[in-house]
């Protein structure tokens, strides 16, 4: 795993939308793994700035996102789809169409499950995986004890994973119970993998990814036997490696 420190968010952010910036421009057919978060963000919103200013153009991009609340429909504000759209998609020159999320929606779940998982198979491979970190090791939304080989695939979240994520709802009982997201293997089919940190809340998730053995019940550690994974990791995040 190859480490790049950064100073602050901004940084984190800078970087790795240079990074991203960079392959999008020599490879303009290039699939894109996202995610969602308060970590992406910055990065998004870098891209968006680059789009505007320099042109780098994503008409030709696939985006695949790891995962999705279930119950929420896409004009939710709360939902993954409607953060991508207000806070990417929107903003560039990629069609809609070939912008993709699990439908958290789907009247058969177990059917979109398997939906998503072609999609992902037929892209062939996602280039790059773009990836934050919650502060129990999750990636996605595979919570500790996913089987590494897991596919597409229905989780119920855990109390701590709703509770981290509950400021962006009214209130607690309006975050959602269940989602869907893409397994331990389909992100690690990923030819390359960029996984971003900030702050002093994921020092302890990100010393146990640096330090600690390949095990399941710390998800990320999955991608120990991962052999092209860059982590952009803030001082904070990192004050514990
Ligand atoms: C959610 C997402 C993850 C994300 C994690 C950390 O659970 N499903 O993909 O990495 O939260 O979020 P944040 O970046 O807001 O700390």
């Amino acid at each position: 795993m190859n480490i790049i420190p950064a100073a602050d968010y901004q940084d984190m952010s800078h970087k790795a939308a240079h990074l991203m910036i960079e392959k999008i421009r020599s490879n303009p057919d290039m699939t894109l793994g996202l995610a969602t978060g308060s970590t992406p963000k910055g990065v998004y919103d870098e891209l968006i700035k680059d789009h505007m200013e320099n042109g780098t153009s994503y008409k030709r991009i696939t985006t695949v996102n790891l995962d999705e609340y279930i119950g929420l429909p896409p004009f939710d504000p709360n939902s993954y789809r409607y953060f991508m759209n207000s806070g990417l998609f929107n903003h560039l020159d990629i069609q809609q169409v070939n912008t993709h999320l699990p439908k958290g929606d789907a009247d058969d779940i177990n059917q979109e499950c398997q939906r998503y998982e072609q999609l992902i198979k037929d892209l062939v491979d996602i280039d790059l995986q773009l990836l934050g970190i919650g502060q129990n090791g999750h990636i996605g939304f595979n919570e500790p004890g996913t089987p590494f080989t897991s596919r597409t695939h229905v989780v119920k979240l855990e109390e701590s994973t709703r509770k981290a994520n509950a400021r962006f709802f009214e209130s607690m009982d309006k975050v959602p119970t269940h989602a869907i997201t893409m397994g331990i293997a389909s992100i690690l089919d990923s030819r390359e993998i960029l996984l971003l940190a900030s702050g002093s809340a994921k020092a302890e998730a990100i010393t146990q990814l640096v330090h600690g053995e390949a095990n399941e019940q710390f998800p990320a550690s999955a991608l120990k036997v991962h052999s092209n994974v860059t982590i952009i990791a803030d001082e904070a995040a990192l004050s514990l490696v």
